[in-house]
C-alpha cells in the first residue's frame, strides 16, 4: 500500500520506489509537512522538527501558547490565514462579517485505490486502479464552518504526486473565496534556485535560472489564457545539477487560465512554493453547502538531474493526460499551408499543394486559417463557421472528400472562442463578448473574446461546429486562440459575481472542448494559440498535440523546443519546416539543418512546395520516408537533451529506444568559430556493456556515454546539423 497512516506517530507516508512524501499531524491540529523527496524506507525513525523558540514576534495558537509553537515557523501542508502566519497564503475567504481570519485543523482521511477525475478540470487519469493510490484529508474551521479537503494521489512508478484543494461552505451564508491556490510545499531550507521558462509570442520557453533570496519570488499570468509570458512551470534544483546529474523538483499547473507561482525565502531561509489560480480577478461566491474545487497541480522528483525530471513529465502525460485513444498512435506527418498562401487561396491552389504533399510522402493536408465567412485578413468572419464560397465554391465537404481521394487525411482550422466585430454572429449578437458594459472593449488582432461563461454561446459555438463536422469528413482540427482577454465581464452574471468571470470562462472553454472530443473521439486536436499561448498541461488532456511556436526558424526553435521539453515530449510539439528567409526573423538556414530541427518533435512541412529545389524536394522525400521508418523511436523513445542551446554554440538531444537498441542523436552547431575547441557529446541511456554501430564503428554504451563523440570539427559553417544514428550490434 503506498499510502500509510501511521496512528502513533499520526504520520502520512506516501511512498513508492523512487520518492517519498510525507505529512504529519501536530498536537491533533495541525497538518505540518515533513518532507518530499527521494523515497526513504522507514520514516517512523526520525527527527522531530526543531521549530520551537525561533519567533519572538509571532503569535503561538492560544492553547498551544506554552509549547512555542508558531505557525509562522512550522513547515505547513495547507497554511490557514491571519492566524500567526506571515507567509503567503495558501488561500483567502472573506466571511459576511467581513474578517478573514482562518485556521484549518485536522479532522480525518481517507485513502483509495485509483484516483477519482474531477469534475468540470482536466487532470490526470488512470485506467486501473492498481495505477495509483490516492489520499484525502479533511481540513476544517468548526467556527467558520469551512471544509478543505486535500486531494493526493501518487502513481504506482513514477516520482510524482498530483494535488488538489476542495473548500466546502459548511454554513448557511454566502462567503467569499478571494484565493484558493492548489498547493503549498515548505522547504527547511533555502537550498535551490528557481528554474522557470518565460518567452514572448515566436519566442517561448526561454530557460531562466534565478537564485532565490530572502523575500517572495512570484511570476504569474493575469491574461486569462497560460500565456507565453510566463508558463506555469516551477522547477527547483541545487545549482550542481545538471542535466544528467543532480537532484531536481517540477512543478507544473494542469490550467489554462491565470496563474500565479511563486517561492518565499522566509526569515530562517525556509522556502515556500505555491501554485494556483491566480487571485487576481478572482472572486468566487461560494454558496451554503457549496463546493469550488481547485485545478490539479503535479509535483515530481528527480534524483538524476533534469532528463530524469523530463522523462518522468513525459511519462506521465503520455500515459495518464493526454486522451487514451491517442496515447500510442503515431501522428501523421502533416502539411499546412499557411506561411505558403495565407488568406490568399482557391481549392485548386490548394490541391496543387495537396498533390504535391502527397508525391513527397505527407499524410495529412490542413487547411489553416481563412476558409469560413469573408476572411481575406484578421478583420473579419471569426464566428462565422461556414465556408466562404468566394475561394471554395464547390464547400469545404467537396474539398476534403477531394483531399481524401488523394489518399490524404484532411485537417482544418478553426479559433472557436472568437468574435470578429465585422461578423453575421456579430451582427446577430453584439454583446456575445467579454466586456464591461458600458465600458470601451479593447480589440486584440482585431477581435474580440466570446463570453464562454455563458452555457447559451458555447451551445450556439457548439452547434455551429458539430454541423460542419457532421457533413465533412474531418480528421484534424487546428484549434487556436490568438488574443488574450481584458475588460473582463460578462453581462450575465450579477456585481458580485464578476470576479469569477475569468475562471468561468477556462470551465466553459474546456466544457466545450471536452464535448467535441468526446462526441468525436478520432479527430486529432491540435492546440495553438499564436503559436504556444496556451500549450500546457490543462488544454493536453483534451488534445495531445500542440503548435510549439510561430516561429519557425530553425535555430530560435532548437532553444524554444529545447525549453518546452522540459514538460513536453516531442510528441507533443508540432515542428514544420518553412521557407526561407524566415519569416520572423529573416534568417537563412540549409535546408537540412531546418529539416533536423523540424525532425526532432512531432514533424510537418509548411513549404511552398512548388518554389523547392528539384535537390530540396528529393532530400524532403528521404526523409519524409527515414521518419516515417524511425517514428516509432522519434515520437514514443525516450528523449534526452545532451547540449544546451542555451549555453552557447551547440545543441544536442538524442532519442533512445525503449528496448536500449536504437537511439538518434541530433546535434547542431549554431555558429562556426576559426580555430574552435573540441566539443563532445557524452550519449546517455543506452547498455554499458552493449556494443553500438555508430556510423562505420563500433562502440560501447559505455564509451559512448562517458568518452562521447565529436562531432563539431566536420561542421564547417554556420547553423549546420548532423543526425547520427546508433544500433545496437547483434
Ligand atoms: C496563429 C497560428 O499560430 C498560426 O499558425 C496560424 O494558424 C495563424 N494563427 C492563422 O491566423
Amino acid at each position: 500500500m503506498p499510502i500509510v497512516f501511521d496512528q502513533a506517530q499520526q504520520r502520512f507516508h506516501l511512498f513508492n520506489q523512487r520518492i517519498s512524501y510525507v505529512m504529519r499531524v501536530y498536537e491533533k491540529q495541525y497538518l505540518l509537512h515533513e518532507y518530499f523527496g527521494s523515497r526513504i524506507n522507514d520514516f517512523t525513525a526520525s527527527q522531530p522538527f526543531p521549530q520551537v523558540a525561533r519567533s519572538s514576534f509571532s503569535p503561538n495558537p492560544a492553547d498551544l501558547n506554552e509549547t512555542g509553537f508558531s505557525l509562522n515557523t512550522a513547515l505547513q501542508e495547507y497554511p490557514g490565514v491571519d492566524t500567526g502566519d506571515y507567509r503567503d497564503t495558501a488561500f483567502a475567504i472573506t466571511y459576511p462579517d467581513g474578517t478573514s481570519a482562518t485556521a484549518l485543523k485536522y479532522q480525518g482521511y481517507e485513502i483509495k485505490a485509483g484516483k477519482s477525475q474531477l469534475s468540470g478540470l482536466p487532470a490526470t487519469y488512470v485506467t486501473t486502479e492498481q495505477q495509483a493510490t490516492s489520499l484525502v484529508i479533511h481540513l476544517t474551521d468548526q467556527i467558520r464552518q469551512v471544509q478543505v479537503d486535500l486531494k493526493y494521489t501518487i502513481f504506482e512508478d513514477l516520482p510524482v504526486i498530483t494535488r488538489s484543494v476542495e473548500f466546502k461552505n459548511l454554513g448557511t451564508q454566502t462567503i467569499t473565496l478571494d484565493k484558493a491556490l492548489s498547493m503549498t510545499l515548505d522547504f527547511p531550507e533555502n537550498r535551490y534556485q528557481a528554474l522557470t521558462l518565460p518567452g514572448e509570442w515566436a519566442s517561448e520557453r526561454q530557460m531562466q535560472y534565478t537564485s532565490l533570496q530572502r523575500g517572495c519570488f512570484s511570476f504569474d499570468s493575469k491574461r486569462g489564457a497560460s500565456s507565453v509570458e510566463y508558463h506555469p512551470f516551477l522547477g527547483l534544483l541545487p545549482k550542481t545539477t545538471t542535466e544528467n546529474h543532480g537532484e531536481a523538483y517540477g512543478v507544473h499547473f494542469i490550467y489554462s487560465g491565470n496563474f500565479r507561482a511563486s517561492a518565499e525565502v522566509d526569515a530562517f531561509e525556509q522556502t515556500r512554493v505555491m501554485m494556483g489560480i491566480n487571485p487576481y480577478n478572482f472572486r468566487w461566491q461560494l454558496a451554503a453547502q457549496a463546493t469550488f474545487q481547485t485545478p490539479e497541480v503535479v509535483l515530481a522528483h528527480a534524483d538524476d538531474g533534469l532528463n530524469d525530471l523530463s522523462n518522468s513529465f513525459h511519462q506521465l502525460y503520455r500515459e495518464h493526460l493526454v486522451p487514451a485513444q491517442f496515447k500510442d498512435q503515431e501522428r501523421p506527418v502533416l502539411v499546412n499551408n499557411w506561411e505558403t498562401t495565407a488568406f490568399n487561396f482557391d481549392e485548386p491552389k490548394l490541391l496543387e499543394l495537396a498533390d504535391q504533399a502527397k508525391k513527397i510522402g505527407v499524410e495529412l493536408f490542413v487547411l489553416d486559417d481563412g476558409w469560413f465567412g469573408q476572411r481575406d485578413d484578421d478583420h473579419s468572419s471569426l464566428g462565422d463557421w461556414q465556408t466562404d464560397v468566394r475561394k471554395l465554391p464547390n464547400g469545404i465537404a467537396h474539398l476534403a472528400k477531394e483531399i481524401h481521394q488523394r489518399g490524404l487525411q484532411f485537417g482544418l482550422w478553426f479559433e472557436p472562442e472568437m468574435i470578429s466585430p465585422r461578423s453575421r454572429l456579430f451582427e446577430q449578437h453584439p454583446d456575445w463578448y467579454l466586456h464591461v458594459a458600458d465600458y470601451p472593449a479593447s480589440l486584440g488582432r482585431n477581435q474580440y473574446v466570446l463570453d464562454f461563461s455563458r452555457a447559451e454561446i458555447r451551445e450556439a459555438i457548439f452547434a455551429q461546429l458539430t454541423k460542419i463536422l457532421d457533413e465533412v469528413p474531418i480528421d484534424f482540427i487546428k484549434w487556436d486562440m490568438n488574443r488574450n482577454i481584458s475588460e473582463v465581464g460578462s453581462i450575465a452574471l450579477p456585481p458580485e459575481q464578476q470576479g469569477e468571470v475569468s475562471h468561468r470562462y477556462i470551465l466553459g472553454l474546456y466544457d466545450l472542448v471536452a464535448k467535441l472530443t468526446n462526441r468525436y473521439p478520432k479527430i486529432l486536436f491540435e492546440n495553438c494559440s499564436g503559436g504556444a499561448g496556451r500549450f500546457d498541461a490543462g488544454m493536453s488532456y483534451y488534445m495531445p498535440q500542440s503548435w510549439t511556436s510561430d516561429d519557425t526558424d530553425a535555430v530560435e526553435r532548437m532553444k524554444i523546443q529545447y525549453g518546452t521539453s522540459l514538460m513536453f515530449s516531442p510528441i507533443m510539439m508540432d515542428a514544420q519546416i518553412s521557407d526561407v528567409p524566415n519569416q520572423q526573423v529573416g534568417r537563412l538556414t540549409p535546408f537540412k539543418t531546418r529539416l533536423d530541427v523540424a525532425q526532432s518533435a512531432n514533424f510537418g512541412v509548411m513549404l511552398d512546395l512548388q518554389e523547392q529545389t528539384p535537390e530540396n524536394i528529393q532530400l524532403l522525400t528521404e526523409r519524409i520516408a527515414w521518419y516515417k521508418e524511425h517514428r516509432q523511436l522519434l515520437q514514443f523513445g525516450r528523449f534526452y537533451r545532451l547540449l544546451s542551446p542555451f549555453k552557447g554554440d551547440y545543441a544536442a538531444w538524442e532519442f533512445v529506444a525503449p528496448s536500449q537498441d536504437e537511439a538518434v542523436l541530433f546535434f547542431f552547431q549554431i555558429l562556426n568559430h576559426a580555430s574552435k575547441p573540441m566539443k563532445s557529446v557524452k550519449i546517455v541511456g543506452l547498455k554499458p556493456e552493449q556494443l553500438y554501430q555508430v556510423g562505420d564503428q563500433q562502440l560501447t554504451g559505455d564509451y559512448l556515454a562517458k568518452f562521447g563523440l565529436y562531432l563539431n570539427m566536420a561542421l564547417e559553417s554556420d547553423f549546420l546539423s548532423k543526425v547520427v544514428e546508433i544500433k545496437a550490434v547483434k
